[in-house]
């Protein structure tokens, strides 16, 4: 039995909570919000991100975030806007020995940091992973077969996270690559809302294969660039998650892209959506990307769409005739 704190109520959070207590551990869930925490101890259940799911009463659900001290685990499941903010608020409480478990997805804005490593700034003496892969939070929480990947510097430790979480509906495999599994879980929001996108206006699976593929490319450039393993594009945490996203009605990024790609203002799909990582994620992205010296064609049409007011049509031609070229980097090398 490990002791686990959750930072975080949304529906990853509670899913993950009611997976480890089913699997005999002891549970604790933070959230930042007293009305969160008192619905569901008033009606069993989060309707507003986790509808239809009994939460266990066995799961301990607190605003006490010194509930994070003297754990063996802390998960983060909190969106990647607000992952350092409440980070610090928790870093007092944590202690040293405790592994810190990142599966929020996203840059950081300005700083354009992967959230793992605006984790090491706040907790600089523990040992941090990340957790990530195709997972909706909707299956999770049900039980339903589900596979996902941890990666962490330290082996030792990544065993621990694998050991501890996985159990007969839920396959953890170990990684050595954080960033490349950082940045497939991270990215796929990009494309997934531009996948929405394209659903909306009603375009083909030709349109949406062409899109994921090109996408998992232009991903994979940014993320070796940055140090990954091309391998890691084409495990779980890459094309796993980004089929996923981008085939799924759960991903609020595709629902939002979908909302676009029938005519409502962007910022407008997103308010409406709820918490839609690819939004932030995309000018990030590009930002990072335009840092780097990375072609990022998808992420750039987006951007334009999403931030300049560009129209769909316009990007989709655009992408379209760009000059030919080889289908593989290394075809294009040589
Ligand atoms: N939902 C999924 O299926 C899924 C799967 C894998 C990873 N994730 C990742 O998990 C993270 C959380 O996603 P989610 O789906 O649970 O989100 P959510 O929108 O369902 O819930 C977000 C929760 O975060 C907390 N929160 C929101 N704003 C906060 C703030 N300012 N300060 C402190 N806490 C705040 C609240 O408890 C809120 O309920 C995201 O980064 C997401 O990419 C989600």
């Amino acid at each position: 039995m490990a002791t686990i704190t959750i930072l975080g109520s949304g529906g990853f959070g509670l899913s993950l909570a009611i997976m480890c207590d089913n699997a005999g551990h002891d549970v604790t869930v933070w959230s930042k919000f007293q009305d969160e925490i008192d619905t569901i101890n008033r009606t069993g259940e989060l309707k507003s991100k986790l509808p239809g799911v009994l939460i266990n009463k066995t799961i301990k659900l607190t605003t006490d975030i010194s509930a994070a001290k003297g754990k063996d685990m802390v998960i983060v499941g909190i969106p990647s806007n607000f992952v350092r903010s409440v980070c610090e608020e928790a870093a007092p409480y944590i202690d040293k020995d405790t592994i810190i478990v990142n599966t929020a997805k996203g840059l950081e804005a300005g700083s354009l940091k992967r959230m793992t490593e605006v984790e090491k700034e706040c907790f600089p003496d523990n040992i941090i992973a990340v957790l990530t892969g195709p997972s909706h939070a909707e299956e999770v929480a049900r039980g339903i077969p589900t596979t996902v990947c941890t990666a962490c510097e330290n082996r030792e430790a990544a065993n621990f996270i694998q050991q501890t979480l996985s159990n007969n509906t839920f396959r953890v495999y170990v990684n050595d690559d954080v960033i490349g599994c950082e940045i497939g879980g991270s990215l796929k929001n990009v494309i997934a809302l531009a996948a929405g996108v394209c659903d909306g206006l009603g375009l083909g699976d030709n349109t949406k294969a062409a899109l994921m593929t090109r996408g998992i490319r232009e991903i994979a450039r940014l993320g070796i660039a940055m140090g990954a393993e091309r391998d890691t594009f084409a495990g779980l945490s890459g094309i796993g998650d980004l089929i996923v996203t981008c085939c799924s009605m759960h991903s609020r990024n595709r629902r939002a892209g979908i909302l676009i790609g029938k005519g409502t203002d962007p910022a407008e799909a997103v308010r409406q959506v709820g918490t839609v990582e690819g939004y932030s994620c995309t000018k990030n992205a590009y930002d990072l990307a335009k840092k780097m010296g990375i072609e990022m064609p998808i992420t750039e049409e987006l951007a334009k769409v999403l931030f300049e007011g560009a129209p769909v049509g316009e990007s989709i031609k655009k992408l379209m005739s760009r000059p030919s070229k080889n289908e593989t980097e290394s075809q294009f090398l040589s």
